[in-house]
């Protein structure tokens, strides 16, 4: 049984095949598109899915969608019509998302929709292999709910409890962050990398702006929050509760904002912990599942697992919206056999579109840029990165399927040396282009991870942070807190990454490196090897390894930035950077 899951029309749109109720493929649109957080119709990953599976849209027995269209457009007339909504009143069509699945798509089968949170769970505990769990999700909002509590067991996945919107940690976090200065559903990462750089101060106006109730419920006081209305996240009764104006986007970040994050963050922790004990009481057992947006606060997550009465717990790797398609496809195979999909436990999730070697060695060849092949010697490939990493490079990291989810997990990374006391600086700055705040994450080896992390048991999706422990400086690494949020790499899994971990350690004794994904400022994390090589010319990166090559920054030619100029300017301009795919389609003609 073939099942296509789609999340679409919100932010962060994707799709996914789950065939027998394993996972087959799943990309967000953004990947393809080249729109960050692209919200539209995932045409280009649902084409993917199908490719991957070898499928004709007449193989697939049903589509999955993420919500209930109905249900939400329910909410959004509730909140009144938003400032700025589209004229043409497109949006008060419920029937919208179906008819663009269906004439876009040319889908004209079984389309099956589900409850955006329990979309949500369900990615979460039938891809967590827990044969029982408790089931927490936290977002923003999806149709009403914004917090659910329930219970998975074999089959059967049930929410006994839901807090609802307009009431919403995820809307609170998100309103703090726009005060900051911070782009709502993007910044909330920023805040959280900020809040170690402050002190919690402000926690008797937090407790003003959210009141925790009984059971699973809290409430939001809606003077200070102007969400509701869409033309700002918060109202001028939080600035004055502040004492402050918003903070603007490039402007100074100061011990206010510093402060406020921190205040924040410990808010969230406190309130989350609660709630998982309550969970907790009401479903008992030692194994907790958590999706939705909120559940990507690592920082929180590592405080539920230490503090909290649960022994395991596990995090779906894509946990915002872009996830909800792996658990509506879950939700569609249970519906139509009656029985729980066997996905397992999700061990990786290099799950997007992968470039065969003759492929980049075509791209190579047609650039005509100087690049080494180590095709057929994979130990002199590693070699050779090793030589460049201890030169202090940043290395591009490509190689294998792309991963679905934030995270760069070792198939489209930047790489460098965590040792180095400016690296950090130097990513933010020349390469990432972002706050000088922000940490970078480590990979290490699985085998020696207790060795340098206070961490007793394997991370691979740099879910939750801990404490640096290692007897190795590890200052591109370590946040101010003395925390790092480690990828675990386990050779089985990720037999290359973790053989370049394994020769990084051989030469340096260090089995840590610095990953954090290979995007450049704003843009999607790179699909192609095109992508990939235009990074290299656009950006910091000093070495790209494509696979079985290896291109450095000084040798591409002379006149590589008229060439790049060239390709930008024969791409048409658009507000939404669209035409980067043109670009890259230009790239041959160009050379
Ligand atoms: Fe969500």
């Amino acid at each position: 049984m073939n099942i296509v899951g789609i999340s679409a029309f919100y932010h962060e749109s994707a799709c996914c095949l789950l065939r027998d109720g394993r996972l087959i493929a799943a990309a967000e649109e953004e990947r393809f598109s080249r729109i960050k957080h692209d919200p539209g119709l995932p045409v280009r990953a649902f084409r993917f899915c199908l490719e991957q599976g070898g499928l004709d849209i007449t193989d697939v027995d049903a589509l999955a969608y993420y919500e209930l269209p109905a249900e939400k457009l329910g909410r959004q007339l509730w909140a009144g019509v938003p400032e700025g909504a589209s004229p043409d009143l497109a949006w008060l069509d419920p029937a919208q998302p179906e008819r663009a699945l269906r004439e876009r798509l040319g889908w004209d089968g079984p389309l099956l929709c589900f409850p955006h949170h329990l979309s949500h769970a369900a990615s979460a505990f039938y891809y967590s292999g827990f044969e029982e769990a408790a089931v927490l999700t936290v977002d923003g909002v999806g149709e009403w709910a914004t917090t659910t509590y329930g219970r998975g067991e074999g089959a059967a996945l049930t929410s006994f409890a839901e807090v609802r919107f307009p009431h919403s940690l995820g809307l609170l976090y998100s309103t703090v962050t726009s005060y900051l200065g911070f782009r709502v559903n993007g910044g909330e990462y920023k805040v959280m990398g900020l809040a170690p750089y402050g002190t919690p101060r402000f926690l008797p106006q937090m407790a003003r702006l959210i009141q925790s109730g009984a059971g699973g419920s809290y409430t939001l006081d809606l003077r200070y929050f102007d969400f509701l209305r869409g033309r700002r996240m918060y109202s001028e009764d939080f600035c004055e509760l502040f004492g402050a104006p918003p903070r603007h986007k490039g402007e100074e970040v100061t011990a206010l904002h510093r402060d406020l994050a921190a205040s924040l963050q410990r808010t969230l922790e406190e309130i989350l912990l609660e709630k998982v004990r309550l969970l907790h009481g009401e479903t008992g057992g030692e194994n907790l599942c958590m999706a939705g947006g909120v559940a990507l606060n690592c920082v929180a997550n590592a405080r539920i697992l230490r503090e909290g009465p649960f022994r395991r717990l596990f995090v779906q790797p894509a946990a915002g919206d872009a996830g909800g398609c792996l658990g509506a496809a879950a939700l569609a195979h249970r519906a139509l056999t009656g029985t729980r999909p066997d996905c397992g436990s999700l061990a990786q999730v290099a799950l997007g579109p992968r470039f065969p070697p003759p492929r980049i060695a075509a791209l190579v060849e047609a650039t005509g840029l100087r690049a080494k092949n180590f095709s057929g010697r994979e130990a002199e490939l590693l070699e050779s990165v090793v030589d460049r990493l201890a030169a202090g490079r940043v290395v591009g990291w490509f190689h294998g399927a792309l991963e679905l989810g934030p995270r760069a997990l070792g198939q489209r990374s930047l790489l460098a040396d965590p040792r180095d006391p400016g690296m950090r600086d130097r990513l933010n700055r020349l390469v990432k282009k972002r706050e000088e705040f922000r940490p970078f994450a480590p990979s290490v080896l699985l085998e020696h991870a207790a060795e340098h992390f206070d961490l007793d048991h394997p991370s691979p999706f740099m879910l939750e942070t801990c404490q640096v422990t290692s007897p190795i400086a590890l200052p591109a690494i370590t946040h101010v807190d003395g925390s790092a949020r480690p990828q675990t790499v386990d050779p089985a899994l990720l037999p290359r990454y973790a053989a370049l971990l394994a020769a990084w350690a051989h030469r340096t004794g260090c089995p840590v490196l610095l990953n954090t994904s290979f995007n450049v400022a704003d843009e999607p994390i790179v699909c192609t090897p095109e992508d990939a090589l235009f990074s290299l010319g656009t950006s910091g990166i000093d070495s790209l390894v494509l696979e079985d090559f290896v291109l450095d920054r000084e040798e591409l030619p002379e006149n590589w930035g008229d060439l790049l100029a060239a390709w930008r300017a024969a791409a048409p301009a658009s507000p939404f950077g669209r035409g980067r795919s043109a670009i890259q389609e230009n790239l041959y003609t160009f050379v």
